[in-house]
């Protein structure tokens, strides 16, 4: 008997934890564009009664997508989706988090919204910094959520002109993300199929430790000590989130994204976090 299929973008910590809570029985393959991260994190999964099939994907290609999807469909039916795939402020230029954060995401679920098994599940990882971003007006949030994917990078509000800095084009991606997620939730809806996010906040992964030593560490570093958790969180934290939202539990719940960030949201409009006017 075919066993249900796991796919899973972005060998990374947050992906890892998230794949173990979820996968047990099922066979999981897992895309990165890095293909050293994608079979040592294999290579772990297996070696602990996971079954783990490593493969190279790259989430800013429409094709390199589609091969993903149709690699794990050679295994079975696509009951899960985990995309835990992304390029932080300080890892990459502008150019890049837009492709990859924002593009890739919308398309990743776009497809796996056509052919998710009935009944199946998603959850897609975002982050507090879509939060913390000024409110974007109805009409460019709407831009965001429906503009059809090919479309998204030629927006008004995505030109150079308009993105400050790489920490303005990864929350205006993960703002996307969002959106999408609501968007796609009513299609995934279609086939009785969940799709929601999750938006972490700081969670100690290799692309955390990269802001910590990059331009923006002191800020990072402040953030964590003055959110009321008054830490930063753990991977398996953000996957308690997404087995909530995975299992039966969650099945009331899609279209939607939860904060997992200790409070560092609250802190930056209400608390000690909040920018000096
Ligand atoms: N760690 C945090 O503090 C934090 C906070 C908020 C949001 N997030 C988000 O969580 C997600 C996972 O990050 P993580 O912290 O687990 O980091 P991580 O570095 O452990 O994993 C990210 C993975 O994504 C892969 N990747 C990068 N570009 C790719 C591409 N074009 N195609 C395919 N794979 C690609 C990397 O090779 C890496 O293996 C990211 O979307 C990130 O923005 C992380």
């Amino acid at each position: 008997m075919k066993k249900d299929v796991v796919l899973w973008a972005g060998a990374g910590q947050i992906g890892m934890a998230i794949a173990r809570r979820v996968g047990t029985g099922k066979k999981i393959v897992v895309g990165d564009k890095k293909l050293e991260n994608v079979q040592a994190i294999a290579k772990i999964m297996n070696d602990a009664g996971f079954d783990v099939v490593p493969v190279s994907m790259d989430l800013s290609d429409r094709t390199s997508i589609l091969n993903f999807i149709q690699t794990g469909q050679t295994y079975g039916e696509i009951a899960m989706l985990i995309n835990a795939a992304g390029v932080s402020p300080s890892q990459a230029p502008v150019e890049t988090i837009l492709k990859v954060d924002l593009y890739g995401t919308a398309v990743l679920l776009e497809e796996v919204g056509k052919i998710i098994k009935e009944g199946g599940v998603g959850v897609t990882i975002s982050s507090q910094s879509g939060h913390r971003m000024p409110q974007l007006s109805p009409a460019e949030d709407e831009q965001l959520a429906c503009t059809p994917t090919e479309e998204l990078l030629s927006l008004e509000l995505l030109q150079p002109e308009n993105i400050k800095d790489t920490l303005h084009a990864y929350q205006m991606a993960k703002r996307c993300n969002e959106k999408r997620v609501m968007y796609e939730a009513v299609k995934w809806g279609e086939k009785g199929a969940r799709i929601n996010s999750i938006s972490p906040g700081i969670i100690v992964t290799p692309l955390a430790i990269d802001e910590f030593n990059g331009p923006r560490g002191d800020f990072y570093k402040n953030m964590f000590a003055k959110c009321p958790a008054g830490r930063p969180g753990t991977a398996d934290e953000v996957a308690n989130v997404a087995e909530l939202l995975m299992s039966e539990k969650g099945a009331f719940i899609t279209g939607t994204d939860f904060l997992c960030d200790g409070g560092a949201t609250a802190s930056y409009f209400y608390g000690p976090l909040k920018p000096e006017q």
